[in-house]
């Protein structure tokens, strides 16, 4: 149980000192400054909290929202291989959002109090999920794109601070690393296939590129935890660097693929060594994100129903629990 204002222990007797006083917050930065890594029952600033749980249920909620473009496809597999890999593929995401939410937990916040919040709208998930999958070609392209852009993100947090959500990274990250390569791979085969497939390939890129280099987070300038969350250590790249590591290594693969990137100012700088890339719409980001993207309300609306017809299930696991506990007592 989480007791806001006492340490795990409850050791601390409230009015002594301040909970937060500028020693402890001292101390506390000397050990992130060492690379060591918070654990659960650690004194910690209530806004590293705050900002962990936001954070690590955030992406929890992406994983499991996340499941619904893909799944949309499961039926229409092109191949039975195709759909053993999609099915691989989905039940991992399932996975890695039980997996964040057991990490978000450690903070003291409970998985029903997260689950409420993401029902109620309060709680984000990642935007790129309100785009709808029209053809076979968008399920490559979200694994070549989207989890490659996941990973772009994920790999700095097997290095966060805090050591549940760090420890919990290095597994999704291997799992997220097999998403790309499977969308890599669908994308190969229909870039190498007839030429209405390779149109459907270009197709889904056209659609899908802008929306995953949004899935950084606004630019620098404009990214209101950005800075507190690098002196913590929770991040350790800022959004622009990551979007430009992303683009820099995806465009010589779509180079490869033979499709082109829908951008008429992607240029190579020899100077830099990086791509200069053109504007983004940022008004369509926010506007998803307020909710007014393609599929946000089929989103919602889907995983309420899922929650509600799946109550029977958490009633029974409940009383089979308590049958056990009581047996065992
Ligand atoms: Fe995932
Ligand atoms: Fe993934």
């Amino acid at each position: 149980m989480y007791t806001q204002g006492l340490d795990q222990q409850g050791k601390e007797p409230q009015g002594l000192q301040p909970r937060e006083s500028a020693e402890r917050l001292t101390a506390f930065q000397a050990r992130i400054d060492a690379e060591e890594k918070i654990e659960a029952k650690d004194w910690m600033p209530e806004a590293y909290r705050r900002t962990l749980v936001r954070q690590i249920s955030q992406h929890a909620h992406s994983e499991i929202i996340g499941m619904q473009p893909e799944g949309n496809w499961l039926t229409r597999a092109p191949t039975l291989r195709r759909k053993c890999i999609l099915l691989a593929k989905v039940q991992d995401e399932a996975g890695h959002g039980l997996y964040l939410y057991s990490a978000a937990e450690t903070l003291g916040t409970s998985r029903d109090q997260m689950v409420a919040d993401l029902l109620s709208g309060k709680a984000k998930y990642s935007s790129i999920f309100n785009y709808p999958t029209l053809t076979w070609a968008d399920i490559g392209t979200i694994g070549w794109l989207v989890d490659g852009a996941a990973i772009m993100n994920q790999i700095p947090l097997c290095r966060c601070s805090y050591g549940p959500y760090a420890r919990a990274m290095v597994r999704i990250c291997k799992e997220e690393s097999f998403h790309q390569r499977q969308g890599f791979d669908i994308m190969l085969a229909l870039s190498r296939g007839s030429a209405a497939q390779k149109a459907m390939a270009q197709d889904a890129l056209n659609r899908w590129w802008w929306p995953s280099i949004m899935m950084f987070g606004p630019s620098d300038k404009d990214s209101k935890h950005s800075a507190q969350s690098m002196a913590w250590k929770i991040k350790r790249f800022s959004n622009d660097e990551l979007r430009q590591k992303f683009i820099d290594v995806t465009v010589p693969q779509a180079d490869f693929l033979g499709l082109k990137v829908p951008d008429d100012e992607l240029e190579f700088d020899q100077e830099t060594a990086h791509y200069r890339f053109g504007e983004i719409d940022w008004q369509e980001f926010y506007d998803v994100l307020a909710g007014n993207g393609p599929c946000n309300r089929e989103r919602m609306q889907v995983r309420r129903n899922a929650h509600q017809g799946g109550a029977w299930v958490r009633e029974a696991a409940q009383a089979y629990a308590e049958k056990h506990a009581a047996q065992a007592a």
